[in-house]
């Protein structure tokens, strides 16, 4: 048996604060998503030079590819990596899309300091019973919980739907008071993966529900909401995918104004992993087109790393607003 371990030894907090800094701030607080080693220090680097408090996430399955033991340390590694480079920024470990009880208590029992329970394809009340177990688990230990009403359409590995359901407002209040949950995953046009839309070249994206927000909004105002498949799909790096053998002509993702938009009401938390995906594929692409007889796994994971880092910091400093709000009480930096 594992030992238990609390996500404060690890050096983590929880995401309550940086919540309520995030919605007073009027900026959302970037949700980034990690398999691997490159990938953490990524971010972790982007957010320490940006000064921008970050959840690391991990979904069931990229739990099982970096080994359930594992991952704490590595999270650990990441808490000590930042302090080391000067960057004393708040670290939350954070279970994306957890899909039952058991997995939630066995992130919690091993160091997460936040989980989410996707119930969102059940009906309302078994969704509801389910994230309310949790809770009740997740608050003795002082884990926040995020829940979910309505369905996103895309296709992941363990996040799959063909279609899309928006989130009905009139259930916003019920889930809330039903769960105890600390901040909801709303429906409104957004898409997990890098195919959000089919659009025709020179057409436009479809708008986020917008009107949906709102009205969510006013019937639970100040409460923390969470926008999933958030990626932007930077065109940038779809052209040097396909430009270097690969093959995503028809990738297209939520443009950066309609983030910002939503980075400035109570959208607390964007998640963003899809963008990550393709800013390192691109560069380890464009490698080993340029160079075929490459095999030093550092001259193309360190160099796809720094490109992880650019995009960190661009979406955290022209997209979300969270740079410089790693300090205390939310204030921007000045140092
Ligand atoms: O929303 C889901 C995330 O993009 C994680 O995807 O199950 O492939 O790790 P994954
Ligand atoms: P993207 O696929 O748009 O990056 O969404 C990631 C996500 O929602 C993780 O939960
Ligand atoms: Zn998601």
């Amino acid at each position: 048996m594992a030992k238990t371990m609390h996500y404060s030894e690890l050096g983590l907090v929880n995401t309550k604060e940086m919540f309520k800094k995030a919605m007073d701030g009027g900026y959302a607080i970037p949700a980034y998503n990690f398999n691997n080693m490159e990938q953490l220090q990524g971010i972790i680097i982007g957010c320490v030079e940006t000064k921008s408090p970050v959840i690391l996430q991990v979904s069931g399955s990229a739990r099982k590819y970096a080994n359930q033991r594992f991952l704490p340390y590595m999270a650990m590694g990441a808490v000590q990596m930042a302090q080391a480079l000067g960057g004393n920024i708040p670290i939350a470990l954070h279970l994306d899309h957890g899909d039952s009880f058991d997995l939630a208590k066995s992130c919690i029992d091993s160091g997460f300091s936040s989980v989410m329970l996707d119930g969102s394809h059940h009906a309302f009340e078994e969704n509801a019973k389910l994230t309310k177990q949790v809770v009740e688990y997740a608050h003795e230990r002082d884990v926040t919980v995020e829940g979910e009403l309505g369905v996103l359409a895309g296709v992941e590995d363990e996040v799959s739907s063909e279609v899309s359901h928006f989130t009905k407002p009139e259930e916003v209040e019920e889930f809330v008071e039903k769960t105890g949950v600390d901040s909801l995953a709303i429906s409104i046009g957004t898409s997990h993966g890098a195919y959000k839309f089919k659009v025709k070249p020179g057409e436009e994206v479809p708008p986020l529900r917008f009107d949906i927000l709102e009205e969510i909004e006013k019937r639970i105002p100040g409460f923390p909401i969470v926008l999933h498949g958030a990626s932007t799909i930077v065109p940038e790096y779809v052209a040097m995918i396909n430009a270097f053998g690969g093959k995503m002509e028809e990738a297209v993702g939520i443009p950066e104004e309609q983030l910002r938009r939503a980075a400035g009401s109570a959208v607390c938390k964007i998640n963003i992993d899809s963008d990550g995906r393709l800013a390192m594929t691109a560069v380890i692409r464009k490698i080993f087109s340029e160079n075929p007889s490459e095999f030093d796994p550092r001259k193309y994971l360190g160099p796809a790393r720094d490109e992880l880092i650019r995009m960190v910091k661009h979406k955290n400093e022209t997209v979300l607003g969270s740079a410089n709000r790693s300090s205390k009480f939310g204030m921007r930096n000045t140092e």
